[in-house]
This record gives C-alpha cells, sequence and structure tokens, in this order.
C-alpha cells in the first residue's frame, strides 16, 4: 500500500459504502494509519490508497502516542455544518508540498461506525472538524485545491 499523488485517477473515485469489516479490511485499517504517521499527516482517506470504501483515519496531533485522538470512521456522514466558515491553510498527502487557505465551517454533527460496530454521533469543532471535513471530501473525490479561497 502507498499514498497515491495526485492527479491519481483514484482520488477522483466516490467511494462506495462499506458492508462489512471483515479481517482484509482491518488489516488495511492498520496499513493506512501508519502510512498517516509516516507521512507526519493529520488524516488520510482509502481513496488516497486506492481502496473505494468510505472509510478515514484520522489524528490531529499527528502522533502516534496520542491514540485518544485517534479515529478510524466507516461510513461517515456529516449531517449538519454550523458555526459558520473560516478559511485556514490546509496541505493533503496526496499534494505534497501543496498548501492553500480553504473554506469550511468551523462545526460538524456527523455520525460514523468504528470498525468494531459502534456507532459515533457528535459535534466537533476546530481541528477535528476541519480534518474530518477534508477527509469526508475525499471520500467524495473532492480534494482541498477544488475549494481554496479565492485570493483577496
Ligand atoms: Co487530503
Amino acid at each position: 500500500m502507498e499514498i497515491l499523488a495526485y492527479p491519481h485517477k483514484s482520488l477522483r473515485q466516490v467511494c462506495e459504502p462499506v458492508v462489512t469489516v471483515n479481517a482484509e479490511l482491518r488489516e488495511q485499517i492498520s496499513e493506512m494509519l501508519a502510512l498517516m504517521y509516516d507521512g507526519e499527516g493529520a488524516g488520510l482517506a482509502a481513496s488516497q490508497v486506492g481502496i473505494p470504501l468510505r472509510v478515514l483515519v484520522m489524528n490531529v496531533t499527528g502522533d502516534p502516542k496520542k491514540e485518544e485522538h485517534e479515529h478510524v470512521f466507516i461510513n461517515p456522514v456529516i449531517k449538519n455544518r454550523i458555526g459558520g466558515r473560516t478559511a485556514i491553510e490546509e496541505g493533503c498527502l496526496s499534494l505534497p508540498g501543496d498548501f492553500g487557505k480553504v473554506i469550511r465551517f468551523k462545526r460538524v454533527k456527523f455520525q460514523a461506525y468504528r470498525p468494531d460496530g459502534s456507532i459515533v454521533d457528535a459535534t466537533w469543532s476546530g481541528l477535528n472538524a476541519r480534518v474530518l471535513q477534508h477527509e469526508v471530501d475525499h471520500l467524495d473525490g473532492v480534494l482541498f485545491i477544488d475549494r481554496l479561497k479565492e485570493e483577496e
């Protein structure tokens, strides 16, 4: 497994919902986490490694020792975007060296499954909300460069 770089066509794929979290997918999730930490990223979506499924991993600290910030979400759905919008600089492991200010909502209410089948139903703000929106975009084939703030 490797992180695919733009303009690989996998990055434009709309990913399919996960039906079963089997042993193969668990192994792929472990590899995704390792690649994310190796790349010093805060998140990674399955489409970035050529897997067309709605799976993302994230850890806003980028630190594998801070497990409490590590999240694996299956079939995440953003239910509500709230709190207004803000422009913050983002990068992406599939676009090394590229950065740009992206407008996103400050808070998101979302639902997702964890690999053990439990449901997450939460409202996030701050960096967690930012990374979650970036990664969910990936699952729909959307990249941050599609959302760059226009020059003022
Ligand atoms: Co990205």
